[in-house]
Order: structure tokens, then sequence, then C-alpha cells
């Protein structure tokens, strides 16, 4: 039956464990056709043409965003779905306790069922990818398998994929193997939608076997499997095995006035800024900054005992509301040379995109996101908050040559932040390694609008993690603890905390943000340089006064103040949240950071 499934017996690989995985899912899945990715810049045309076509994608104004198409998803799939994630272990205990999770053979014989027939009518495109340099010495390999030829589009710009990935597939080396459908089989003569999508969702991980399934939604993050299924999910369970880290980061090059280079990372959940910071450009003079990477960071001990980190990814999946030439002009450079997938932002008349934030007025009528006529006088956003533009790392202006670099880059600091409107200083630098882990560990963020469910409310999310580590948390903060004594403690990055969102009474932000965060980062280089002053406070070390760079800043001395202040009050109700965030936690939690949480409730007594 299934050698009737044209490309099925036209792979451009023998490699065995590729074959028997493709032929398994087209049995299941029952596809009118196979086609193999081969990530060729006529492979987009051809695919965008059809997106286009299928009335996916509408064609932007070629003067104004070249080669770049605008996407409206059906208005219920526009984000995560976490409660729709699963990390399937063998032992609950793997996953638990944040994650939710199931019994492997329950979850496979459930999406076996889901996933029988449901491409029927439509094209499963077999999508070889590598996660980081191709010229790793071990290259890191995956095969998504999908129903989705957005998914398509978007991963030739996210992941390096097709012939050049395919390549690197010999017989001795293993890959990810991810099963995605969009969950809507067409029956003969059925019409196709824009956005075809399953009300019933499964995100679902088995981290044993490392295998993904992801089933009925076509959004980024649930859809395109090796950015946080691959990269982060089942990565971290790799990494926690093999001693290495796959963190939800950014990783920059900043240079100095005196042309001194550091490297950092920053993990702040998403929609808290990675993007931004990973772009910045630096609002004071003679600094500068390139971008390693904006979402994801693969750390290893290198053999001089230093934290080295790599970018997997190939392109950026921004938060596209907030983004303009004021607050992140070098995302605007990029995306402004085209070749760039927009989904959920509203359109132009004149054929280019628009979202909240961008510029100073509205322009008087747009296509909103839900395909409405808008005007300013509209009640609803033209875009929703978590639109994204899609587009390729390399046209980035500030894209630094070492991205492309199998061996990573040493870093210097690593950054927590998250959003909190107040108790968190805008920035407190950690003691030691193990305090700044229970910085991690304890990070708190209001929710957005990156994750289906409630806005704005405070949560745990460690290492801003929570909805990405495949196995136990508290495992994972012990991994934290672990990796610090396998590097060179002399050479270990610096921690520090920073909070970009403090408010005032009247909720205004107590700090401009975006490029003025360099007088941020500047103070916590300068930290590691010895040459800035501190005072220690309960939490940490906070910038002493006159120490951070305001020169030129139009911000009172009572804002900063604010933004930096340490509020016992504020901290005992933190506190409170932190012991029940570690109950939570359980016995799998490392007992230093049990010790961290006495010795900060004894500071603050
Ligand atoms: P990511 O999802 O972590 O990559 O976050 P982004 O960098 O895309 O930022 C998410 C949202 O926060 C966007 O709307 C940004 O405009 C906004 N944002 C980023 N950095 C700052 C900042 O320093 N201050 C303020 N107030 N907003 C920021
Ligand atoms: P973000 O990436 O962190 O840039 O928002 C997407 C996500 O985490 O959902
Ligand atoms: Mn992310
Ligand atoms: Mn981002």
């Amino acid at each position: 039956m299934t050698a009737t499934i044209p490309g099925l017996d036209s792979a451009p690989t023998t490699h065995a464990k590729l074959l028997t995985f493709v032929r398994e899912s087209a049995e299941l899945t029952q596809p009118d056709r196979i086609e193999w990715v081969d990530g060729s810049p006529q492979e987009w045309t051809r695919i965008t043409d059809l997106l286009v076509a299928n009335g996916t994608f509408r064609r932007l104004n070629e003067q104004k965003k070249p080669n770049s198409f605008w996407c409206a998803s059906d208005p219920a799939d526009v984000a995560r779905v976490e409660d729709r994630t699963f990390i399937c272990s063998a032992d609950p205990k793997d996953a638990g306790p944040t994650n939710n999770w199931m019994d492997p053979a329950d979850m496979k014989a459930i999406l076996t069922e889901r996933f029988r027939g449901s491409m029927t009518g439509r094209t499963m495109y077999v999508l070889p990818y590598c996660m980081g340099p191709l010229d790793a010495d071990e290259p890191m390999l995956g095969v998504e398998i999908t129903d989705s030829p957005y998914v398509v589009a978007s991963m030739h710009i996210m992941s390096r994929c097709g012939t050049r990935a395919l390549e690197l597939f010999t017989d001795e080396r293993t890959f990810v193997p991810g099963l995605h459908s969009v969950g809507a089989p067409l029956q003969p003569g059925e019409q196709d939608v824009p956005w075809p999508c399953n009300e019933t969702k499964y995100i679902v991980q088995f981290p044993e076997e490392r295998a993904i399934w992801s089933y009925g939604s076509g959004y980024g993050g649930n859809a395109l499997l090796g950015k946080k299924c691959h990269s982060l999910r089942i990565a971290s369970v790799q990494a926690r095995d093999d001693g290495w880290m796959a963190e939800h980061m950014l990783i920059a090059k900043l240079i100095s006035p005196e042309n001194k280079k550091y490297y950092i990372a920053a993990a702040f959940p998403s929609s808290c800024g990675k993007t931004n910071l990973a772009m910045l450009e630096p609002a004071l003079p003679g600094w500068r900054l390139e971008t390693v990477g904006d979402d994801i960071a693969w750390i290893r001990i290198g053999p001089d005992g230093r934290f080295y980190a790599v970018n997997p990814e190939n392109g950026f999946f921004g938060v596209a509301p907030g983004t303009d030439y004021h607050t992140n002009p070098n995302a605007m450079r990029t995306i402004d040379k085209g070749n760039s997938i927009f989904t959920n932002v509203a359109l132009t008349d004149d054929g280019d995109i628009w979202w909240e934030g961008m510029g100073a007025e509205p322009p008087a009528h747009l296509t909103s996101w839900k395909q409405q006529d808008w005007t300013p006088e509209s009640e609803e956003k033209a875009a929703h908050p978590n639109s994204r533009y899609c587009t390729p790392i390399e046209q980035c202006p500030t894209r630094a040559a070492e991205y492309d670099d199998p061996q990573g880059v040493p870093l210097d600091a690593i950054f927590f932040g998250g959003r909190r409107k107040d108790t968190i200083p805008l920035i407190t630098e950690a003691r030691d390694w193990q305090h700044g882990v229970f910085m991690g560990a304890t990070l708190s963020s209001e929710t957005t609008a990156a994750a289906t469910g409630q806005v704005g409310v405070v949560r745990r999310d460690p290492m801003a993690m929570l909805p990405f580590i495949g196995y136990n948390a508290g495992d994972y903060l012990a991994h934290w603890i672990e990796m610090g004594k396998g590097a060179d403690a002399g050479k270990l990055p610096k921690i520090f905390y920073v909070n970009w969102f403090r408010r005032d009474e009247d909720g205004k932000f107590l700090w401009p943000g975006f490029g003025e965060n360099i007088r941020v980062l500047k103070w916590a280089l300068e930290r590691m340089d010895g040459t800035a002053a501190a005072v220690d406070t309960p939490i940490g070390r906070v910038p002493a006064p006159g120490a951070l760079d305001i020169d030129g800043l139009d911000v009172t001395a009572d804002d900063l103040a604010k933004a930096l202040a340490v509020h016992p009050q504020e901290w005992r109700g933190e506190i409170a949240q932190i012991e029940e965030w570690f109950d939570k936690l359980g016995d799998r939690l490392p007992s230093s950071l049990h010790d961290e949480l006495e010795a900060l409730k004894q500071r603050l007594a």
C-alpha cells in the first residue's frame, strides 16, 4: 500500500534509521506524497509560492520588504501551549514536578491514533537539519517530518537544513526524530484553509528515546521542532547526561572603548528582552556589541576549563511589537533586508508590515492580524502581542563572526533576568557561583503572551527554562551546581540578575531600557575588572551611588534609586514565594540551594 506514496522510494540517503523513520511515518500518516527538503533558494521560492497560492502567505511589497511574506495564523494558534506540552519519561519523577507527564506507552497510543491518516491529502516534507555549525566535530542532527509548508519555509530561516545537513548523516551518526502534523487531513476535493491546525494539541518529548511528536499546532515554538523541542527540551537531557548545558539564553560579544572584548550570555523568559539585548545598539559612546545568538545557548566546558557557548540556531524568531528604529534598530535593519516571514503582525495598505510600538503614529488604515479593517480608533490591537518576525541571522548587521564557530565563545558573565514591576533591582551581582545559581533557581517573571494563558502573573521560572527543562527541575538545578564544580573555579562566568521592567507608583518604567542597558552591562563588566564600586545588600551587591554611568542620561536620581532599591518588606513576600517554590521542587533540589535560602533569610532578618 505504502509503496504507492510518491517519493517514498526516491530517498536521497541510505541512512537506515532515517529511512525507517520516514517509512513508518508515511505508513502511519498516509500523505499523498513525500518531498525531501533540500534547503535551496529554488525550494524557498517554490514553497513560498505555494503558500501564497494556498492563501497562507501574502507577498509583501518588493520595495519595502523584498522576498518577504505576511501570514495570519488561526486566532487560536498564536503561542506555545504549555498546558499541552509533555515530557514522557519512563519514571514520572524524571519529568516532575514542573512538567506535564504521561507514561510513554500511553502517550504513544494516543498519538498513534491522532497521527493515523493525519497527512491525508497533504504533502509530507522530510526536513533534515543541523543545529549549530555544520563543521562541528559532532554535528547535532535532527529530522523534522511535517505536513506544513509554513514550517518548511520557517525552518529554512531558523536552521541549517536540507542537503548540507543531510550530507552529515553518516551511518554511525544518529539524529533526533521529530514528527509534526497540523492534524488537519483533507478529504478528496476538500478545500484547505489558510492556516490548518487542530483544536487538540500535543507537544510531546520522549527524553529516553530522544524523540519528538508534535500535533495540532503550526505556531513556531510548537511546530519548528529544531527550536524549543530539540535544542532545549531534548538537548537539556543530552546535556545532563554528557556534562554540558542547553539554555534559554542569548549570546553576545561586547567591545569596550579600550577594545577589550567580553562574551556574555543572558537568560530571560520569553518576551522579556533577549532578542533586544542580543542586538543592542549601545547608547554609550565607544562601546560596540556583536550578536552571537538571541534565544538558545549550548554551553560546554572547554579544555581550558572555561564555559564556551554556541548558538544552535540560524535565524531570529523575534517578538514583533515594541520593535522599531528607536528600541531595536538592528532588528529593523535585519528585517528590512527582506527574506523574512511575519506572522500575526498587521499589514499596511501599501504591502508593508506594522505593529504596536513601530513609529510614533500608527497608519490611518491597516489590515489587522485577524484580517479585519483597523484604524487608530479600533479597540483591538492591530498586531497580536506575540506576533513574530522570522529572519536570517546572516542579515543582522551586528552578527559576530564567531556565531558560526563550532568552538563557541568563552563566557565572561551570565545574566539572569525577568519582568518584575517591583522587588527586583535593576542589577544585582551574585557573590559566587552557588549564590548565582540560587538567583537563577529563584528567578521570577510576570507571564507574557509568548505562551497561552493568563498574562502578568508572577511565577518562578528557573534560569528562564521552566517550559523547556526536559527532565526533573531539581536535577536540573543540581546539574548547574555540578557544572560549576567541573569548570576552572577561577574562570567561571560571573553571575548577575537584572530587571529592566521595574515601575514607579504610576506604572511608568523606572529605567529607559534598550540601548541604555549598556550602562548596566558596563557596570557588570567593570565589576569583573575590579574597577566599579558596589554596596552589599542582603540579596547581593548593587551599584554604589554614582557607580552606574548615567552620564548624559535623562533619568532622575530618585528614579535610579528606586530602580536599584532593595526593600526588606518586599523581600519578605518574595521569601514566602521562594519557600513555596522550593517545597514544590522537593527532595531533588540540591541542599546547597536550601543553604542559600537560609542565609538570605538571616541577612534579611
Ligand atoms: P525575548 O522574547 O526574550 O527575546 O524578548 P524581546 O527582546 O523580543 O522583547 C520582548 C518585549 O519586551 C518587546 O516588546 C520589547 O520591546 C520589550 N523590551 C525588550 N527590552 C526591553 C527593555 O530594556 N525595556 C523595556 N521597557 N522593554 C523591553
Ligand atoms: P522568545 O522565543 O524567548 O524570543 O520569546 C520564543 C519562545 O520562547 O516562545
Ligand atoms: Mn525563547
Ligand atoms: Mn526573542
